[in-house]
């Protein structure tokens, strides 16, 4: 279904995340005929650019990012029609502003969004921009990304400065793991059938495992990167809100409000990590060189070109979650860069049966175990006990019952962005963050990096290709469990 007319004003479009994701996101959107032929997607960078040189730029992203077999020539075409470029040096005098008005005066009554692609130091002097131009109309709506700051404090100055001049209801703050198609099936999984609820508690689960391990490095990041380490890249947002939408309780709707008000719920029942906790219950890590499936590959300082960085590259993390759901159920979190594979998957771990009426010769019994793999085949895994088939007698096999979304849909799974930006221009914020949320769960995140600060140990070293730290392991271990292993 096509969206309202809009304008979108991408800030940064000529960097990563722009060629990379928003662009190669919009031309499927396009592709599935959702955008109205009016909309104009118009990119803003410092560079002098003509809408022609922008647009080459634009069809050169597409090579890249597209697999060849989805760019049919006349909708490349007619979607660069709808690319315009404007220069607007937000931090100077002469700046571009008032070109930029003038190009947005004839969309006056559209959907207006203003998407920053750029660095967080920036989203000041462009929201000043935008408000001091009289850019803002009621169907305005600003979009942000990660990082929202550095740390609680920051983050709230972040959100005071957008604040000033956008309402909340005009903020969306991505975090594109809510818009990945299992993500949200975890939604479906849970609330639209009956079969979990009612085991989805700590008198049925004994814990929870949430693992996004990455196979790359910090590629050409290594600067961004040393700043932040995996937990704020990572946990401090992508992974805290799968574990919310793990445990939060049912809400009213699927509607924004009602969402993250129980998103919000989770996060302050978080068992908050202090008092010398850090060293028992997190792991940290930094890959050293090894190797990858494609070979050899350097370790994080020789990527960054210095040997003094502290910086995580891995971190484990045994949360927990002081609420009657949830008591005494750890969430094991571990997410990593340079780890075996590209795996990102939650797995929930039922508590196992009381007593076994097949004894030694039915072989050993393991609990039942939902696996919802967000990448990189995506699908819904569900392992129970069954009969080995035969006549020998009873002997007992786990098996996974088992939808894989590419074969029972056959149709192409729509990248995170794809749904989120067209959320944007409907006005649906419901899997976008709320200022609170974001806040909250750096008030769980500063008492960590704090620990890790004062701490005299450094990271621990792991070699490339390999599950991180064995602390990691010996960190689930420890309570009789073993992370969930099944390439
Ligand atoms: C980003 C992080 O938010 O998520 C990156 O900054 C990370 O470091 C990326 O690689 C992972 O996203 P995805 O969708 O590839 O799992």
């Amino acid at each position: 279904i096509a969206v309202d007319p809009f304008d979108l004003v991408v800030f940064g479009a000529t960097g990563d995340l722009a060629y990379r994701k928003l662009i190669p996101a919009l031309f499927h959107r396009h592709r599935d005929g959702q955008i109205p032929d009016v909309s104009r997607i118009i990119g803003c960078s410092r560079r002098p650019m003509t809408d022609e040189a922008y647009r080459k730029a634009t069809e050169d992203a597409l090579k890249k990012f597209v697999p060849a077999d989805e760019r049919e020539p006349e909708l490349v075409a007619s979607f660069l029609e709808r690319i315009f470029y404007v220069a607007v040096d937000a931090t100077a005098e002469k700046s571009g502003w008032p070109d930029l008005v003038k190009v947005l005066k004839e969309g006056k009554d559209r959907v207006r969004a203003f998407y920053l692609a750029v660095s967080p130091d920036l989203f000041g002097v462009i929201c000043e921009g935008i408000g001091a131009h009289g850019l803002i109309t009621p169907q305005t709506r600003v979009i942000i990304e990660k990082p929202i700051g550095k740390s609680l404090e920051s983050a709230m100055a972040l959100s005071d400065t957008v604040g000033k001049v956008f309402k909340e209801s005009q903020i969306y703050r991505i975090d594109h793991y809510l818009g990945k198609e299992t993500v949200q099936n975890l939604m479906a999984l849970r609330f639209a059938n009956a079969l979990f609820e009612p085991l989805w508690n700590a008198a049925h689960i004994d814990h929870v495992q949430i693992t996004v391990a990455e196979s790359v490095g910090v590629e050409s990041r290594a600067g961004y990167y040393d700043t932040a380490g995996a937990l704020r890249d990572m946990v401090q947002n992508h992974i805290l809100q799968l574990l919310c939408l793990v445990a939060m309780e049912p809400p009213s709707q699927f509607e924004a409000d009602a969402m993250r008000d129980e998103k919000l719920k989770v996060l302050r029942s978080l068992k908050p990590i202090v008092d010398g906790m850090a060293e028992q219950v997190t792991v940290r890590g930094q890959y050293r060189a090894g190797a990858s499936a494609g070979g050899p590959v350097p370790g994080y300082l020789e990527e960054l070109g210095r040997n003094d960085s502290h910086t995580e590259t891995f971190v484990s993390i045994k949360a927990e979650i002081e609420n009657w759901r949830w008591a005494g159920v750890p969430f094991y979190i571990r997410t990593g860069k340079r780890l075996p594979s590209r795996i990102s998957e939650i797995v929930v771990s039922f508590k196992s049966i009381p007593h076994s009426i097949f004894g030694a010769s039915a072989g050993s019994l393991a609990s039942n175990q939902l696996v919802m793999r967000l990448q990189p085949d995506e699908g819904v895994r569900l392992w129970l006990m069954i009969k080995d088939p035969g006549p020998g007698g009873m002997r007992l096999r786990h098996v996974p019952l088992d939808m894989s979304f590419a074969q029972t849909f056959k149709t192409r799974s729509p990248e995170a962005y794809e749904r989120l930006i067209m959320d944007v221009i409907r006005g649906n914020a419901t899997l976008f963050m709320r200022r609170d949320e974001v806040e909250a769960a750096w008030r769980w995140i500063d008492p960590i990096l704090d620990a890790w600060s004062t701490s005299r140990e450094a990271p621990k070293s792991y070699t490339a290709g390999t599950w991180g730290p064995s602390a990691a392991i010996a960190l689930i271990e420890r309570d009789g469990r073993t992370w969930h292993e099944e390439m």
